[in-house]
């Protein structure tokens, strides 16, 4: 008999659980929680115009709603026997998790998951590296839209860029394989940092995304002339560095690769807005309140944590996964006049 997997109605076959362990943010990054005077000045003054629908109003998730380790680790196990493969931990900020190593031990055990990865801002890395690793943690991807330090407080509403510096630093020296970086290029924010970013993922031998803004915000204030182009930022690049195009070896992948001729560090261009990948998206994700989203964009949730803390059996959870993810999304609709925006930001989704 063939396996069971978690297919949808479009052919796409899901193997990647990105699971969003907290809601809460050490940070308030203006493509994602732009609260600081400095997010409100930029969005109300630079652009002559107010946001043009209603901000989200940011209700933190309450503490019992959001799913323990043990709820986590069960969601995992069915998933893994339906075919997910890769684990992504995502937030808000993941290492705000009291005891996130716990977590990673405990997935890192499930036999089927072959990738265990996080997403973090950095800030709080260094004083939880070693025990991720040791719990058996493979990858990390950081933000760091900046590296100028003022830019990067204006940007994140917090004055850590040396913290996610070092963080970066101590990621490769204990051998977490590939190390990424992730910037969100906004137009005049950080767009004239780029040639500067790029420089640094040759002289750090780094893995660099650059990503185009999406209406993720809490504020939803975005709006497509915020947008770099990820066509705009190659182009930017290529007149600075000797690019070349890396052959894909991962058809889901969100990002087109270019190596500097060199031979260190390389970039990625992460286009969702642009050039949109989600014919080939095999990505589903958890809240940490236990809601399974199909789409970063969907505007519906499907409640997983009543039904598990409702008893259900791993049966019946699994045969509910499949269900649910049989209506996956085909795509996203950023830019077109029917586009609604998700009802909660990035950091209750995860990236
Ligand atoms: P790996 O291949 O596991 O390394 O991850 P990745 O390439 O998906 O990278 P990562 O998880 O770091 O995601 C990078 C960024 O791409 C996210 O922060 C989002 O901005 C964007 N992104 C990731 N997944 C999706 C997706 O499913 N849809 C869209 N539209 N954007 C995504
Ligand atoms: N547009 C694009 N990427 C975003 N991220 C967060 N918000 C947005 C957005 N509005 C990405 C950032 C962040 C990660 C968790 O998700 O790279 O670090
Ligand atoms: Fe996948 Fe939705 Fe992202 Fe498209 S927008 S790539 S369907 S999660």
């Amino acid at each position: 008999m063939t396996p069971s997997v978690l297919a949808d109605s479009h052919g796409r076959i899901l193997r990647d659980l990105r699971v969003s362990v907290t809601d809460r943010c050490n940070f308030r990054c203006l493509y994602c929680l732009p609260e600081t005077e400095a997010a409100q000045n930029f969005y109300r003054g630079h652009w002559a115009k107010l946001p043009n629908s209603t901000p989200i109003l940011q209700q933190w998730v309450p503490k019992t709603s959001i799913f323990s380790f043990e709820e986590i680790e069960r969601v995992i196990r069915v998933a893994a026997g339906f075919g997910i493969q890769k684990i992504r931990l995502t937030g808000g900020e993941p290492l705000l998790r009291h005891g996130l190593e716990e977590l990673v031990a405990r997935i890192a055990k499930i036999p089927d998951i072959e990738d265990l990865a996080m997403t973090t801002n950095g800030f709080l890395f260094a004083e939880k590296a070693q025990a991720l690793r040791e719990a058996g943690l493979q990858r990390v991807s950081f933000s760091l839209d900046s590296l100028d330090r003022d830019n990067f407080k204006k940007i994140t509403g917090r004055d850590g860029l040396a913290e996610v510096l070092a963080g970066i630093r101590l990621a490769r020296e204990l051998g977490f394989a590939p190390v990424k970086v992730n910037a969100v290029v906004i137009r005049e924010i950080n767009d004239h940092e780029l040639e500067a970013l790029a420089e640094f993922a040759r002289a750090q031998d780094l893995s660099f995304r650059f990503i185009e803004f999406m209406p993720l915000d809490s504020a939803r204030a975005w709006q497509k002339e915020m947008v770099v182009s990820g066509r705009e930022i190659l182009e930017r690049l290529r007149a600075k560095f000797d690019l070349q195009l890396v052959a894909s070896d991962n058809p889901h992948s969100t990002s087109k690769r270019w190596k500097f001729s060199d031979g260190r560090g390389e970039i990625g261009i992460i286009a969702p807005v642009s050039e949109p990948f989600c014919g080939h998206c095999n990505r589903i994700r958890m809240t940490a309140d236990g809601k399974i989203r199909t789409c970063l964009f969907s505007v519906t949730e499907h409640d997983l944590r009543g039904l598990l803390r409702g008893g259900k059996s791993d049966a019946d959870l699994g045969e509910w996964l499949r269900a649910v993810v049989w209506q996956k999304e085909a795509r996203h609709h950023i830019g077109e006049p029917e586009f609604v925006a998700p009802p909660r930001s990035m950091s209750c989704i995860g990236g």
